[in-house]
């Protein structure tokens, strides 16, 4: 019989060694920890020409790591990049249309070639749909589209990756996720099934490759102000937490590598679906038969905002400042 290999636990001790003082880290001087823990490295964001993305790139490049850039939009690309370099960071943009398989690994192909290794990878690029299950009885592609970017796109170009991270003695691989895996809301039953497809690949990839020291995090957020949720009227006056707080989760995933970042409410709601599921769910029906339609849903389009915050918007915490 073939000896079976020596496991390698090391890994696994030297990061359960420091977790305690990474989570100090960066509770106590994110800004500080943040910069000691990228300064110099190469990050990898996808969505990164607006919304959470672009805020990212942002915080990331001040703080000293390289940023490689992605999205559909050369243009929009183009003028974070220009930002970027104006204030002194180091960044590079490669176009690319995640949900489509060749452009995916044409791209991936393309940053492994421009560079020796690269330290975090943050799957944001993403799309959200809000339509209720019986409004999409002939809208199947409403579930080919979320699961092509949130699922396939971002483990496809995380796969691609794979063999250079192992390669380069280990990586930090932030896919993110949604507040709605906990919550389970109503109307979004294509999204949610293509983020909790990327939460179980995310967890069983994590079971197979810390030892290779690849880290993976999930940060599940809540309502974000973004162009993502703009086209939901009901959003306009419903509390969300700005770009530049959710980009402070996904930091202080960056400084920890804890597996999940989420709020309190996660865990609660989680609680609820677990050990109370009639009640949950009756509370969700009950939500869903009282809110209306979004007009996206019911197939019209809504005149642009006036303003990305309206002042009737409240969010749901002030931003610390530090
Ligand atoms: N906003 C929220 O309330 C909220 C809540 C929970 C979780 N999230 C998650 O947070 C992440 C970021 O969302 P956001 O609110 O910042 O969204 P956003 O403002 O709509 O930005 C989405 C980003 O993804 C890019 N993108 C879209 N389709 C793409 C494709 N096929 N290939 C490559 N890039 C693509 C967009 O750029 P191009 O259009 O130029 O391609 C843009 O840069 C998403 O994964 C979302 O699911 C958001």
């Amino acid at each position: 019989m073939a000896r079976l290999p020596l496991p390698n636990l090391l890994p696994y001790a030297t990061e359960l060694a420091g977790a305690a003082l990474r989570r100090a880290d960066a509770a106590l001087f994110p800004r500080f920890h943040l910069r000691q823990r990228i300064n110099g490295r190469t990050v990898l964001i996808t969505g990164a020409s607006t919304g959470i993305g672009e805020v990212l790139a942002y915080r990331l490049a001040q703080a000293g790591a390289q940023v490689l850039l992605t999205a559909r939009s050369t243009e929009k690309l183009e003028q974070v990049a220009a930002r970027i370099e104006q204030q002194g960071g180091r960044v590079t943009i490669y176009p690319c249309d995640i949900a489509n398989p060749e452009d995916c690994d044409r791209m991936a192909a393309e940053v492994l070639a421009e560079h020796p290794r690269i330290d975090v990878l943050v799957n944001n690029a993403g799309r959200s749909i809000r339509r209720p299950v019986l409004r999409s009885l002939n809208r199947f592609h409403d579930f080919e589209r979320t699961m092509q970017l949130n699922y396939f796109g971002a483990i496809r170009l995380t796969m691609a990756l794979l063999p250079r991270l192992i390669d380069q003695g280990g990586a930090h691989v932030i896919n993110i996720s949604t507040l709605g895996m906990q919550t389970i809301p109503a109307r979004f039953a294509a999204y949610l099934a293509s983020k909790g497809a990327l939460e179980m690949w995310t967890q069983a990839a994590a079971n197979e490759l810390g030892h290779k020291r690849i880290r993976f995090s999930l940060v599940n957020f809540p309502l974000v102000r973004t162009p993502m949720i703009a086209p939901t009227e009901i959003y306009r006056y419903t509390p969300a937490i700005s770009p530049e707080q959710a980009v402070d989760q996904i930091c202080r995933a960056i400084i920890t590598r804890q597996k999940r970042v989420a709020s309190p409410l996660a865990y609660v709601a989680l609680g609820a679906h677990m050990f109370l599921p009639t009640l949950s769910e009756a509370l969700v029906n009950l939500g869903y038969q009282l809110t209306p339609e979004s007009a996206a849903a019911r197939g019209k389009t809504l005149p642009a905002p006036q303003e990305q915050h309206p002042d009737n918007v409240r969010p749901l915490r002030r931003r610390r400042q530090r």
